[in-house]
């Protein structure tokens, strides 16, 4: 028995999948799927180009379904929920479940009005008087560490912002939506290694009250951002687990030779 039986407690799973397969018409992207994605932690989807990373993370809030003939079999569970159910919401569900793609794709308009952009779709204008837009909007650029920079400036049309900072703008618009999942599909790809660098702290701010899921295909980054690793190769999962050991003593042969950059 440990003296604190909580500490012994299995993680809570956030994502849970089993046997997801998914098909681009004929070509089978995803194979047998299984895996448990754990609450709070930062897990990196790694490997090799085109072996279904984002095809994967994009399963997790169905925006695969917008592109044509794509066939899904197997079970997504999130938060406990069945994101097939018939009763699902698609918009709660993106609500739920957030994302941030490669590039920076902030709106032609304001910083503000981009921080607010998806509460305004999701709420009535008059239950948001301007007071709590300001809140809302200060509370989650701050939480991005975008605040200082731009509170001067909320006005200014977002796209004078660096890349860094649109990033930073795009997980901000997020959180009025309070999330409880954050997809990212190579979220450092358009930025330098300093933007880089500022992307990974606020990740690090992240953890805990969001369960991320990041794709990248930089091995450093997994290394210091990550908690956990998935690696996966022509739509398979190979192996999952910690960061640590993924790294340093992975289980499988192609997952070592992946991450000594033999291939890929
Ligand atoms: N919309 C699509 N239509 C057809 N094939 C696709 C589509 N998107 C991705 N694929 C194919 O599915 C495989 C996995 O792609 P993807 O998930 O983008 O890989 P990764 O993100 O790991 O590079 C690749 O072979 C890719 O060419
Ligand atoms: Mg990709």
């Amino acid at each position: 028995m440990t003296a604190n039986p909580a500490a012994a407690a299995p993680a809570r799973t956030s994502i849970h999948t089993r046997d997801l397969n998914l098909w681009y018409g004929g070509f089978q992207a995803l194979k047998q799927i299984t895996v448990d994605v754990k609450q709070g932690l930062i897990t990196g989807l790694i490997g090799p180009s085109g072996c279904g990373k984002t095809t994967l993370l994009r399963c997790f809030n169905r925006i695969n379904e917008r592109y044509g003939n794509v066939t899904t079999k197997g079970e997504i569970t999130i938060l406990g929920r069945n994101i097939y159910d018939a009763g699902v919401s698609l918009s709660e569900l993106r609500k739920t479940v957030g994302m941030v793609f490669q590039r920076p794709n902030p709106l032609p308009i304001s910083i503000f009005e981009n921080v607010l952009f998806g509460i305004r779709i999701h709420t009535p204008r008059r239950s948001l008087p301007k007071s709590r837009r300001r809140e809302l909007a200060e509370s989650a650029l701050r939480e991005v560490g975008l605040w200082d920079d731009v509170k001067d400036r909320l006005h200014h049309k977002a796209t004078t912002l660096t890349l860094e900072q649109q990033q930073k703008l795009c997980i901000a618009r997020l959180l009025p939506l309070k999330p409880r999942i954050i997809l990212m599909d190579e979220p450092c790809s358009a930025l330098d290694a300093e933007g880089t660098e500022k992307i990974e702290d606020l990740l690090d701010g992240l953890r805990e009250k969001y369960t991320v899921v990041i794709v990248t295909h930089n091995m450093a980054q997994a290394r210091r951002a990550t908690d956990e690793c998935i690696f996966m190769l022509m739509g398979e999962l190979i192996e999952h687990g910690s960061t640590e050991q993924i790294f340093f003593n992975p289980r499988r042969e192609q997952t070592e030779m992946y991450i000594e950059g033999r291939y890929g």
